[in-house]
């Protein structure tokens, strides 16, 4: 029986989805969390018909600087929304902007990002191309705390994903995305639980624990 449900602030800036299998986790009865609101910086975001289907709370807050910089502005604004909707964990689901101020500074430790790769291995974009180009075997997927590095916080889980000898960078991501919904929603859940303790660059995760924030 879950007592207090965990909201969401969900950032996407495209597909999204990540979003919609942690959306959809949330409707289970036993799922600890739910998305509170969508934000994007994307008018065009096709995340945004999958939050009008899902009846999300959406709001775009259109970013004209070049791409990957989110001017403070912009941060100040997305953190108002979260605020005003009691947002406990931040999740970003393919948002494509660089988290600099206000954010990191009201949700320490409260910020996931899920990326295309093992890292540290092939931080920054194109990470299944990267991994493809420099010949890895082994590629995968890591949900990670946000901090103000790129790609760089505290890794709270990763899944392997093999490289098959005649994969594209298509094929390969079409393995890897299964994955990272799966491996997105137990983190989600790990964290709504309480069962993540972040210990400098390690997270220790209490798997059996019972629910301690
Ligand atoms: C994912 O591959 C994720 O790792 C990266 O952006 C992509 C988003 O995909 N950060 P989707 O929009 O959730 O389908």
């Amino acid at each position: 029986m879950v007592e207090k449900l965990c909201n969401l602030g969900v950032f996407a800036s495209g597909t999204g989805t990540n979003f919609r299998a942690i959306a959809e986790a949330c409707r289970r009865d036993d799922f600890p969390a739910r998305v509170a609101c969508l934000i994007t910086d994307n008018p065009e975001a096709p995340a945004l018909e999958i939050a009008k289907s899902l009846e999300i709370p959406a709001y775009v807050v259109p970013v004209t600087a070049k791409k990957g910089r989110l001017p403070a502005e912009a941060e100040e604004e997305m953190a108002d929304i979260c605020v005003g909707h009691n947002v406990d964990l931040i999740v970003l689901a393919g948002f494509m902007r660089i988290l600099k101020t206000a954010l990191l500074d009201i949700f320490e430790n409260r910020i996931m990002n899920i990326h295309p790769s093992l890292l540290p291995s092939f931080k920054g974009l194109h990470a299944a191309r990267q991994a493809l180009e420099y010949g890895v075997k082994i590629t995968g997927c890591t949900v990670h705390f946000v901090d103000r590095s790129i790609d760089g916080g505290a890794i709270i889980l990763q899944t392997p994903v093999p490289i098959e000898d005649d994969d594209t960078e298509d094929s390969l991501l079409e393995r890897i995305h299964p994955e990272e919904h799966r491996t997105y929603i137990r983190a989600v859940r790990l964290f709504a639980e309480g069962r993540l303790h972040p210990e400098g660059r390690r997270v220790k995760i209490n798997e059996h624990g019972s629910k301690t924030t």
